[in-house]
């Protein structure tokens, strides 16, 4: 690749701005949200969409994968035999570009599923409409992540238009349609077929920066098991004068067991939870205490509670990067609706999950919680307690040429040193990537700590969005020199 060449690719992506966030703004309209079962059609259509784009721009082999699974007859470790059930997975988005000999071939991650938009009403415009204000544009999956996946597909347009259709690098891309869900598909195709990903390292841009206008790399995520437990107390639904005080309330029950898994201070109460947990080094604790964070503000504009919460002895950055923690996400069940219904449910069911951190397995700690959780399971009350989705966590290694060559690129961008941080959520298949691949990762991202993930009027600063594909632009350039 000649500096030539990257000049004029940085200069075909400033030309192009406006047009790339339009096609943008096209993704954004397809609701793909991946938990949602009536969305299985517009999740696929995102992926067409995706894969039409890679088609247009010049990457070859370009298909969707099934992730689907049929009904299938196991026999487990008892010898018993057990049937598994048939799967409805949503595709995989593959491409490559594999005509740069001699040069390392980079595997381009991304997700184009995004978390459901409620609650509606915060949205102060429509989740799938996006809308451009204040130099941001608002939408359901801007920054998470079908923003930063467009930043990958542009940066390839631009330099395969500068290089004459051809790229500084060997590329495969590959996109997922359910990391939101836990991304059990792009699992079993690492695990089963990961020769076809044959790559030297991995990009992912699905992460944050630390700040605004601070490049920043991310070198951890924490890991983790999302659960239910389902309490089951009368055979059927009781009138609660008739029957309450002689007949077991399951959302009473589910209120003790949750209580008793955390307590005031924020520490996890499940016996042996903590004994694999890592300490960060050092140099990285060093780290984190040089960069500029406000606890303050954090507080009030991040978080905007009247306090925050958490293992005394620990700063925020650590009780977020590289502490596990347990949070309660809904209690489906019983009377929701408006005015009162005097009933005491048949059955209640919390929806549970735990961040894990280095060396914590998904597999030890879910078995740990469900004996903890049916030992204390209080008297009349049946509990079932069920794994939805685990991911592992992951640290990985910043000594690479990988690593040189972003935090190089990044300044060429934003004239400043990169900052290495950790990030709290999880990217499941990250992990997949440096155990079956055997690859490092470099998780680029430029997300800012406002543009509201998973939640209502999420956004993605458009600055970053541009500054984003130059960066991974001039990544690539440099991979390919
Ligand atoms: N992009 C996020 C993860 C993330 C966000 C990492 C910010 C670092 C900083 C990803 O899309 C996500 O939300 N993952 C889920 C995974 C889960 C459903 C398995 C998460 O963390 O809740
Ligand atoms: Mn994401
Ligand atoms: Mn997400």
């Amino acid at each position: 690749m000649t500096t030539n060449n990257t000049t004029a690719a940085v200069g075909f992506a400033e030309k192009n701005q406006a047009r790339f966030v339009e096609e943008l703004k096209a993704l954004l309209r397809i609701p793909s949200v991946s938990t949602l079962p009536e969305h299985v059609g517009d999740v696929r259509r995102a992926a067409e969409f995706v894969a039409a784009e890679l088609k247009r721009i010049g990457m070859e082999n370009v298909r969707l994968i099934e992730t689907s699974t049929d009904e299938e007859m196991i026999a487990d470790a008892a010898g018993q035999t057990r049937v598994v059930p048939p799967r409805l997975g949503h595709p995989l988005v593959y491409a490559d570009w594999l005509h740069a000999e001699g040069k390392p071939t980079v595997l381009c991650y991304g997700h184009y599923d995004v978390q459901p938009p409620d609650p509606l009403e915060e949205w102060k415009t429509p989740p799938f409409e996006p809308t451009e204000r204040d130099g941001n544009i608002y939408a359901r999956g801007a920054v998470d992540d079908k923003g930063q996946m467009w930043m990958h597909v542009k940066a390839l347009e631009s330099l395969m238009t500068a290089g004459g259709g051809k790229l500084p690098v060997n590329v495969r891309v590959i996109v997922e349609g359910e990391e939101e869900v836990g991304g059990e598909g792009i699992a079993a195709f690492v695990r089963e077929h990961g020769e076809k990903l044959k790559a030297d390292v991995a990009l992912v841009s699905d992460t944050e920066m630390f700040a605004p206008e601070l490049p920043t790399l991310c070198v951890g995520l924490r890991g983790m098991i999302y659960t239910e437990i389902e309490a089951r107390g009368a055979r059927t639904d009781l009138h609660s004068g008739m029957y309450g005080g002689a007949a077991p309330n399951p959302f009473v029950a589910l209120a003790q067991v949750i209580a008793k898994l955390k307590d005031e201070d924020g520490k996890i109460l499940i016996p042996g939870f903590y004994d694999k947990v890592e300490k960060p080094t050092d140099a990285e604790l060093k780290a984190w205490k040089a960069l500029p964070f406000d606890e303050e503000h954090y507080r009030e504009t991040e978080v905007g509670s009247i306090a925050l919460t958490g293992e005394p002895g620990y700063s925020v950055l650590e009780r977020t990067w590289a502490r596990p923690t347990l949070d309660v996400h809904g209690m489906p069940g019983g009377f929701t609706g408006a005015g009162a219904k005097t009933v005491i449910p048949a059955k209640a069911v919390a929806k549970v999950s735990m961040r894990l951190v280095p060396d914590m397995t998904p597999a030890e700690s879910f078995m740990q919680y469900k004996a903890y959780v049916e030992s204390i399971c209080p008297k009349g009350i049946e509990v079932e307690v069920r794994l939805i989705h685990a991911g592992d966590a992951i640290v990985v290694s910043t000594d690479n040429e990988y690593v040189r060559a972003a935090t190089a690129a990044m300044h060429e961008v934003f004239g400043k040193e990169t900052v290495f941080v950790r990030g709290g959520g999880s990217i499941p298949i990250v992990g997949d990537f440096e155990r079956e691949l055997k690859i490092p990762t470099v998780m680029m991202g430029f997300g800012l700590p406002d543009d509201n993930l998973h939640a209502p009027n999420e956004k993605f600063h458009l600055a970053n969005f541009h500054r984003g594909i130059e960066s991974i632009v001039r990544f690539f350039a440099r991979l390919g020199a």
